[in-house]
């Protein structure tokens, strides 16, 4: 199957800001539909690495908030359509943790808005692609994760 690691890596220094983004994608559609973006070359952006995951019901909260403390500036989880979920409320169950962390988020000041979740069937090729798009643009507006700005010691007190 083709390489689905897309990633930035040279362009932080040529243009400025270019976020890096972690896609949590569901094995049983997400994870087709990127797949299947790169199979009908629709280009899409090259900030989102993807890490592929059996059931969005397998992401908890610690492992989302691991990839913000290892770098991310945004993270989406992609899983299954609504009903179609292989282990039946792996995705209800993933957009309520989500919610509960885009609180936490909002209130640590790291940003609700920088995790998304969204739902796919594995023929959503270009939907795929339109969300790693999108969620780029979002995130390039925001700016840099003030954990990563953080970290690198650069930032204001
Ligand atoms: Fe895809 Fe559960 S199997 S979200």
């Amino acid at each position: 199957s083709p390489c689905p690691v897309n990633y930035a890596g040279g362009a932080v220094k040529m243009k400025g800001f270019e976020p890096q983004i972690v896609a949590f994608c569901c094995l049983n559609c997400a994870y087709s539909a990127a797949d299947l973006a790169g199979s009908m070359r629709r280009q899409y952006a090259p900030n989102v690495r993807i890490v592929e995951i059996p059931c969005t019901g397998a992401i908890d909260q610690g492992v989302l908030l691991q990839a913000f403390e290892e770098g991310a500036d945004g993270v989406f989880v992609a899983g299954c359509l609504e009903g179609d979920c292989r282990y039946q409320q792996g995705n209800i169950r993933a957009k309520k943790r989500l919610k509960a962390l885009q609180k936490i988020l909002d209130e640590t000041g790291l940003g609700g808005e920088r995790l998304e979740m969204f739902n796919l069937s594995a023929a959503m090729g270009v939907r795929f692609a339109e969300i790693a798009d999108e969620m780029t643009s979002r995130i390039r507006s925001l700016g840099p994760s003030p954990l990563k700005r953080k970290w690198k010691g650069s930032a204001p007190e």
